[in-house]
């Protein structure tokens, strides 16, 4: 990705890829990075992000994002009100999607986290581009 050519920070990278992503997509109401919290024991902890207000931790496990970051797996959420796991931290937030981002081992280092004010607002289409993005994050 040409706008992150030459810089090696991980903070800067991902506040570029929120960027770019939430201004470029109407539907994309809370759009943001859960990174993993070395320091603790499977915990996630907000990074930079765009949208309302979000929760600062979540345990893996927990939520969309703390599943997504337990198997390494990308979540479709069409319906957060019928996926028990959720983590509500928007009342407008009607969907979501979580994608992990791996290093080159497979360790996971962050989650991508985009939320909706539409039902049923991600499809395959959203989640190989955003694994594809996820994937050119790492240095
Ligand atoms: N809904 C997420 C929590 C994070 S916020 O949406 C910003 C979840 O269930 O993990």
């Amino acid at each position: 990705m040409a706008v992150l050519e030459g810089e090696s920070n991980m903070i800067a990278r991902y506040s570029t890829v929120v960027c770019l992503l939430s201004s470029a997509f109407n539907y994309f109401y809370w759009t943001g990075f859960y990174l993993v919290d070395f320091k603790k024991h499977n915990e996630l902890v907000i990074g930079p992000y765009q949208g309302t207000l979000g929760c600062l931790r979540i345990p893996f496990g927990k939520g969309v994002c703390g599943l997504s970051a337990e198997t390494k797996k990308t979540f479709i959420v069409s319906d957060v009100h019928n996926f028990e796991n959720h983590i509500a931290c928007d009342i407008n937030s009607q969907s979501e999607i979580v994608v992990p981002v791996l290093d080159k081992n497979s360790n996971l280092l962050a989650v991508l986290d985009i939320d909706s004010t539409e039902l049923d607002a991600f499809d395959e289409i959203d989640k190989s581009g955003l694994e594809n993005i996820c994937s050119l994050l790492i240095t």
